[in-house]
């Protein structure tokens, strides 16, 4: 019998019904704990990157870890404010910023990270003198898949490195004070020694700029997927950095604290989504598993062709058998044992219609991008910590399908 923490995950499921995302809060806490206790800095800054998962309560328990913050949209700011966040430990790293979105967090007093020089330049005239993280792209990459990738020449992300000298006459321009220098190469990455080329990259351009409060690598520090998968190494991972750190103190005079943005490291492997069996047909190719769930609640399949592991809650003996797990919704794409070309048969054993089946690793960009993709409400979240487990989002109903929407149109000429 499957459980999370000390929880059946039979009783979670008929006590919150399917489908369910549970956390197991000790996993979260033991993942932050091993990437702070991995590093020797003193000022070592981990943004919580919570666009890989916005749970309020999930942000709750990452601030009281002493966890900082990554946000990416005014929404991330205000959940992150809301979650008790104080403003100074936010920044806040919008794509594409608009002067309305800058100003939304100028006046909470989060710190912005620009990413072009456009964005300087209109941050310089909406607060003149201001402290501003400006974020680089390197043109280095990496991620476990191409949308994912976000340094190098086919990237949005960011400010070319080798147009600082435009940058410094920005900041001399507007009277900006800049306190902090930002790269992040992507997503889901397992070598150290790729992120440690990120880093020294970022150690070589911030010498052409003068003393500064801090430096910030990016999240990206991907963990295993698959059984065959070997986790990131953590511990050459900190002492690369902490080497390219010791000659930057030496070489400036600075001791600038350091920042990483995880997302994924925190919360993947804490995360599960517990789904029923509804439906079992054998085709002439294939013997397709359906659930109660789809791309809507776990879209990293269908969007990236990504493996996540799947067990049943109560294994029945027999034979493994190649099998199709696939989603509820209307759309050829909705599988989950899929690659980026399509349906790819894994080996489970026998299910029947009504059994509990579990989408591991599923923390972390599950939930947060989720959508009501063929109206279908979202689904709940559980936190387990122990025997215990908390609702920290309820089931959306139907009538949540209408909230936004007027119940009478009121016209408006313009
Ligand atoms: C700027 C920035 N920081 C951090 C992250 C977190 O990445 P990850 O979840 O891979 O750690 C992302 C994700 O894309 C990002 O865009």
């Amino acid at each position: 019998m499957l459980h999370f923490d000390q929880l059946p995950a039979a009783a979670l499921a008929q006590r919150f019904g399917t489908p369910l995302y549970v956390y197991e809060e000790q996993t979260i806490r033991q993942a932050y704990r091993r990437l702070r206790a991995a590093f020797a800095f003193t000022d070592l800054r981990l943004h919580y990157a919570m666009k890989a998962n916005a749970n309020p309560w999930i942000l709750r328990l990452l601030l009281e870890e002493g966890a900082h913050i990554d946000a990416v949209s005014a929404g991330e700011v205000h959940l992150a404010l809301a979650a008790g966040c104080p403003a100074h430990r936010i920044l806040y790293t919008q794509s594409a910023a608009s002067d309305a979105d800058m100003a939304f967090a100028l006046q909470r007093g989060v710190l912005v990270n620009a990413e072009s020089l456009s964005q300087l330049a209109r941050l310089g005239s909406l607060a003149p003198g201001s402290r501003v993280c400006v974020r680089l792209n390197i043109y280095l990459g990496g991620g476990h898949h191409s949308h994912v990738i976000t340094g190098g020449p086919d990237s949005k992300f960011g400010i070319d490195w080798e147009q600082w000298p435009q940058v410094q006459e920005l900041l001399t321009a507007k009277g900006l004070r800049l306190v902090g220098l930002h790269c992040h190469i992507g997503s889901g990455i397992r070598d150290a020694s790729l992120l440690a080329h990120a880093v020294s990259h970022l150690f070589h351009t911030a010498r052409n700029f003068g003393p500064l409060e801090f430096l910030d690598f990016g999240g990206g520090l991907g963990v295993p997927y698959r059984d065959e998968e070997g986790p990131l190494d953590l511990a050459h991972f900190a002492s690369l950095m902490e080497e390219k750190y010791r000659a930057f103190c030496q070489d400036t005079g600075t001791s600038p604290a350091i920042a990483l943005e995880p997302g994924r490291f925190l919360v993947a492997t804490a995360g599960n989504l517990l789904c029923r069996v509804t439906s079992v047909k054998q085709e002439r190719k294939h013997l397709f598993v359906g659930t109660d769930t789809g791309f809507n609640h776990l879209v990293r399949p269908a969007f990236y062709g990504s493996f996540h592991r799947i067990d049943a809650v109560t294994p029945r003996p027999g034979e493994l058998r190649p099998t199709v797990v696939t989603g509820n919704l209307c759309e050829g794409g909705d599988l989950f044992t899929r690659d980026e070309h399509g349906p790819l048969p894994r080996l489970l054993p026998p299910l029947q219609e009504g059994d509990l089946l579990v989408l591991r690793e599923a923390g972390a960009y599950g939930f947060a991008m989720s959508s009501r993709y063929n109206s279908v409400p979202l689904p709940a979240e559980v936190l387990v910590d122990g025997n215990q487990a908390k609702l920290i989002r309820r089931r959306e109903t139907l009538e949540d399908l209408l909230t936004t929407v007027p119940t009478a149109l009121a016209p408006e000429t313009l």
